[in-house]
């Protein structure tokens, strides 16, 4: 058997259906919304990886210098011989835990964007002979099939991203993360913290305008796959801070006043002038908030680090 494989938990015409219904939904909501998980074609994960390197972009280098000091620690708690990592992307910082999981049987790299998935996958198994690599290309908010691989499980969720899934839908999230587990699996979570607000503006508005271009990258999908016709010069991207929430919110901000055609939806939808579309939230997170979202998934925290300047959290828990 191949040491890597591939498996599509979904047909691709169902991601076409889900993509139609999530923009006929968000279009002709009040205020207009599109879901982040379409910002990953092979474009967008380019983009996203452009990202982790930008000055601005923290995230990233925190969690990496976290998981280079406690990777060891993380590795002799969990002993795990299956990781399990949702929205894997490039796998980049995963080889740290990869490395130190002295255990470790197979890794399943959980991800939408296949492109991200196959280069990370076909990289890792020449790297680390020895490993299996089973890629599942599906959605995490979905109801996920993992293969029956050998236990103990660690669960890597890292990045932040748990951050852009709104309230409910995280508790929705970790409940099924949950019924993922057996008693003694472990979930590994990264979770970017509050912090001063400017901080966290630039953050997700660069100087040199990658995360701009990663917004709009959105429009471009929907033009590709819907037959759109979203100019993406007419949108300025907007990151602000919502403070009650506690969250970076990103929009597309119509410039003129214009109506975009869809014609896979039969729809077209006006923009007034200034009017905004709401792309993605990334909410950042305190400790207590952290441990208590836990404790509603029955999952245990038993380990809390964050990278020499607090910016960053990876917790460990386990399930109960
Ligand atoms: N874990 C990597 C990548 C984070 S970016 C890191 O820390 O750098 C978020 C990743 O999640 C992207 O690779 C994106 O394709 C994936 N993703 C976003 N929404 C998803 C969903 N609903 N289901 C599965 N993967 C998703
Ligand atoms: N998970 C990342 C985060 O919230 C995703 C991300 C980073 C992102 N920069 C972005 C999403 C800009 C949209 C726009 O940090």
């Amino acid at each position: 058997m191949s040491p890597f494989r591939v498996t599509r938990t979904l047909p691709e015409d169902a991601t076409d259906a889900a993509l139609r219904a999530d923009v006929l939904t968000g279009l002709t909501a009040t205020p207009k919304t599109l879901p982040p998980k379409w910002f990953y074609d092979a474009r967008g994960s380019e983009l996203f990886e452009q990202i982790t390197e930008l000055p601005e972009y923290y995230p990233t280098r925190a969690e990496r210098e976290i998981l280079r000091a406690r990777s060891g620690e993380i590795a002799a708690a969990s002993g795990a011989r299956t990781l399990v990592e949702l929205g894997s992307g490039s796998s980049e910082k995963t080889r740290l835990l990869i490395d130190a999981l002295t255990a470790l049987e197979v890794y399943v790299p959980v991800d939408v964007s296949e492109s991200a998935l196959t280069q990370a996958g076909q990289a890792l198994i020449a790297e680390r002979p020895g490993l299996s690599v089973h890629a599942l290309i599906a959605d995490f908010t979905g109801r996920l099939e993992l293969p029956g691989t050998p236990g103990p499980r660690l669960l890597a969720f890292l990045g932040g991203t748990i951050g852009n899934l709104l309230p409910a839908e995280r508790a929705a999230f970790l409940a099924s993360v949950r019924g993922l587990l057996t008693p003694g699996d472990a979930l590994l979570l990264g979770t970017d913290l509050v912090k001063d607000e400017g901080v966290l503006v630039r953050a997700y508005d660069d100087a040199a305008g990658v995360t701009a271009e990663f917004n709009k990258n959105v429009l471009a999908v929907v033009d590709r796959e819907l037959g759109a016709d979203f100019d993406p010069g007419a949108f300025d991207h907007v990151a602000l801070w919502d403070a009650e929430n506690e969250w970076i919110e990103m929009r597309l901000r119509s410039r003129v006043a214009q109506t975009v055609k869809v014609p896979a939806l039969d729809l077209a939808v006006d923009f007034a002038v200034g009017e905004e579309l709401r792309t993605e939230v990334s909410a950042k997170f305190r400790r207590d908030g952290v441990t208590a979202e836990l404790a509603a998934a029955r999952l245990e925290l038993t380990n809390w680090w964050t990278d020499s300047q607090g910016r960053f959290a990876l917790s460990l828990s386990v399930a109960r």
